[in-house]
C-alpha cells in the first residue's frame, strides 16, 4: 500500500474497511502497522517481518496468525510471537479499541515479557548440550530460553564463527551485495545475555550415551542431561586430479569468506554441479562480472527436484545472463589452469567450485549406537532411539505425517523449525513435528518458492507461464498434490502450504 495514502489507525478506521479474515496496512505515529480482523476481534501488529523485512500485508492470515510472503515465517496476531522461523524475533503489537463502528489503534504494548515459565507438565533438564551451531542448533537454544529454560545451556560448534545466515552465503553475500554485518544470526552479546555458552572451533569427537557425556577434539568433555544433535551436513568432495588449492566448497561462513575473497579477482570460473548451490553460486559470480561455466551430470539443471519444465527455464535464465552450461559432462582433472571435461573439452578457469551435494554428518550418532539410516532416525518428537537425545536439521530422518514415510530434508527453514520443536520436546512438551517443508532459491532476481515434498511424481501441472516468470507448478502423485513451486505467486505458495498443513494423515 502506498505510504502516502496509508490510513492513520490512531484516528480510527471504519470497521467495514477491514475484511473479516483479512488485513489492511496503515500507520500509527511513524510506524507501519497491520490491522487484522477475525470476526469481532481486531489485532494490530508491526507490518514488517523481522527476518528480512517482508511485507506482512501481502502475506496470508490463517486463523489468528499472519505468514510472511517471502520465506513463510509465521507470527501470532495476538502476541506478535514468532510461531515459526525463519524469523527469530517477534513483531510489535498495539492495543486496539473498538468504539461503535470504528476501530482505533492505541498505544504500543510492551514486548512479551522475558521467558515464559516452563509449563507444569514440562520438565526442567539439569543441563542441555547442543552439538552444532547452525540453523537448527541456534533456533533450539533460542527457543529453550524463550520457553523459560534457565539451566546450563551450551552450543558446541565446529565452525569458527557464531551461527550465520547460511543460505545467504551463495546469494547476496557471494554477489558482494550483503555486508559481513548481515551474516550472524545473532549479535555477540546475545549469547552472554542469555547465558548460552557458545564454544566455537569445538568439534565433538565422541558421544557416550551411558555416561551422558560428549568429548571434543580439543580434549574437553561436557556432561548433559538432554542432548540435541544438529551437526548438519558436509559437502561431497569429488576428487579432482591435478587440483591443488583451486577447489572451493561452500558450507561454512569461512568457506563463504574464502570464496568471496577469491572471486573478487577472478575472471573465469568453472562451477561443478547443476543443483541449487551450484546455480546460486553461478548467478552470484555473474553478478560480480565473472565468466561462469557450469559443468553438471544432469540433462537439465534442477530437473531431478523440479522437473524438465522448470529445468529448461532455469537453463535459459542462466544462459540469458551469460552462463555457459556443459551438461551430461563432468570435470576429470585440472591441467594447470585448464579444467578437462569427460567430453574432452577444456575450460580455462581461475578455480573450481564444487556444489555436488552434501552428506549428513551422522558419524557421532552412528558410533554411539543410535539408530542411523541415511540420517539419524528420530520419532515424531525428534527424539532419537536413545531417550533424552534429540536430532534436528539436515541430519534428522523423521516420520513425515503426510506420506507416512521417513524423510530427511535439507532446507534451512525445516532445520530451524525442527530446532524449535526439538527444544520444546527437550522440555517435555511432546510436540509432534508436522510442519510442511518449505525452501526458496533466488537466481538472477527470480525467486522460486517450494512447499511440500515430492521426491517422485507422476504428473506435473503448470498454471501461468514460466517465461513470464509468473506461475505455479504442482507435483502430483496418484492425483494428490505433493509439492507446489511458484514464481511471483507468493500468496498462492502460502495457500498451498496452509492446504497441505490441513492434510495430515
Ligand atoms: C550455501 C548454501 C546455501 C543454501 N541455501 C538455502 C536456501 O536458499 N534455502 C534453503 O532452504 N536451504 C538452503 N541451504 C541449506 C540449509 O542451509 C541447510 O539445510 C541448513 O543449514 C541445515 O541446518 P543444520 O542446523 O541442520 O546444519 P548446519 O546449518 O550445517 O549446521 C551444522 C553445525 O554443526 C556443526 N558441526 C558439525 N559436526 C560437528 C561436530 N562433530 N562437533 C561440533 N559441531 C559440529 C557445524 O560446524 C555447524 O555449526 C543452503 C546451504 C548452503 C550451504
Ligand atoms: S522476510 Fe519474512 S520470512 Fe523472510
Amino acid at each position: 500500500m502506498d505510504k502516502a495514502i496509508a490510513p492513520d489507525f490512531a484516528s480510527g478506521v471504519a470497521v467495514d474497511e477491514v475484511p473479516d479474515g483479512g488485513m489492511i496496512q496503515g500507520k500509527v505515529g511513524g510506524e507501519q502497522v497491520l490491522l487484522a480482523r477475525r470476526g469481532a476481534e481486531f489485532f494490530a501488529v508491526g507490518a514488517k517481518c523481522t527476518h528480512y523485512g517482508g511485507p506482512l500485508a501481502k502475506g496470508l492470515m490463517v486463523a489468528d496468525e499472519v505468514r510472511c510472503p517471502l520465506h513463510h515465517a509465521c507470527f501470532s496476531l495476538r502476541t506478535g510471537a514468532v510461531l515459526r522461523p525463519p524469523a527469530l524475533d517477534p513483531i510489535p503489537c498495539w492495543r486496539v479499541e473498538r468504539i461503535g463502528a470504528r476501530v482505533f489503534v492505541r498505544e504500543k504494548l510492551p514486548a512479551p515479557g522475558g521467558a515464559a515459565a516452563v509449563s507444569a507438565s514440562g520438565s526442567h533438564p539439569a543441563s542441555v548440550v547442543i552439538v552444532g551451531g547452525g540453523g537448527a542448533g541456534l533456533t533450539a537454544a533460542d527457543t529453550l530460553r524463550r520457553e523459560g529454560y534457565d539451566g546450563p545451556l551450551t552450543i558446541l560448534s565446529a565452525d569458527d564463527s557464531p551461527p550465520c545466515d547460511r543460505p545467504n552465503l551463495s546469494k547476496d553475500y557471494l554477489a558482494g551485495a550483503a555486508p559481513d554485518e548481515w551474516m550472524p544470526l545473532r549479535p555477540p552479546d546475545y549469547y552472554s545475555d542469555r547465558r548460552i555458552e557458545l564454544a566455537l572451533n569445538t568439534r565433538v569427537t565422541s558421544l557416550d550415551v551411558r555416561q551422558k557425556r560428549v568429548e571434543t577434539e580439543n580434549g574437553r568433555s561436557y556432561e548433559f542431561d538432554r542432548l540435541l544433535l544438529a551437526t548438519g551436513a558436509e559437502p561431497v568432495r569429488l576428487p579432482v586430479p591435478g587440483a591443488h588449492s583451486q577447489v572451493f566448497y561452500l558450507r561454512t561462513y569461512a568457506d563463504g569468506r574464502a570464496l568471496a575473497a577469491r572471486a573478487a579477482s577472478a575472471k573465469q570460473v568453472v562451477v561443478v554441479g547443476g543443483s541449487f548451490i551450484g546455480l546460486e553460486v553461478a548467478a552470484s559470480l555473474r553478478k560480480r562480472g565473472v565468466a561462469v561455466h557450469v559443468v553438471a551430470r544432469e540433462r537439465l539443471p534442477l530437473e531431478r527436484v523440479m522437473g524438465p519444465e522448470v529445468g529448461g527455464f532455469i537453463r535459459d535464465l542462466h544462459e540469458s545472463h551469460g552462463v555457459v552450461f556443459h551438461l551430461q559432462d563432468t570435470v576429470t582433472r585440472l591441467e594447470g589452469r585448464a579444467a578437462v571435461l569427460q567430453s574432452g573439452a577444456t575450460i580455462e578457469t581461475d578455480f573450481l567450485v564444487q556444489g555436488v551435494g552434501v552428506r549428513p554428518l551422522v558419524i557421532l550418532a552412528e558410533e554411539a549406537g543410535l539408530r542411523v539410516d541415511r540420517g539419524v532416525v528420530v520419532n515424531e518428537y525428534l527424539e532419537t532411539s536413545v531417550p533424552g537425545i534429540f536430532a534436528a536439521g539436515d541430519i534428522a530422518r523423521w516420520p513425515d505425517v503426510r506420506s507416512n514415510e521417513l524423510v530427511r530434508i535439507e532446507h534451512w527453514v525445516v532445520a530451524e523449525r525442527q530446532g524449535q520443536v526439538a527444544a520444546r520436546n527437550i522440555l517435555g512438551r511432546r510436540e509432534r513435528f508436522d510442519a510442511v517443508p518449505f525452501f526458496w532459491t533466488r537466481q538472477f532476481g527470480v525467486s522460486i518458492k517450494y512447499v511440500g515434498h515430492a521426491p517422485q511424481w507422476d504428473a506435473i501441472e503448470l498454471s501461468g507461464s514460466l517465461q513470464a516468470k509468473d506461475c505455479a507448478v504442482t507435483y502430483k502423485r496418484a492425483g494428490r498434490a505433493l509439492a507446489v513451486a511458484t514464481i511471483s505467486r507468493d500468496l498462492e505458495s502460502l495457500r498451498a502450504e496452509a492446504a497441505m498443513e490441513a492434510n495430515v494423515q
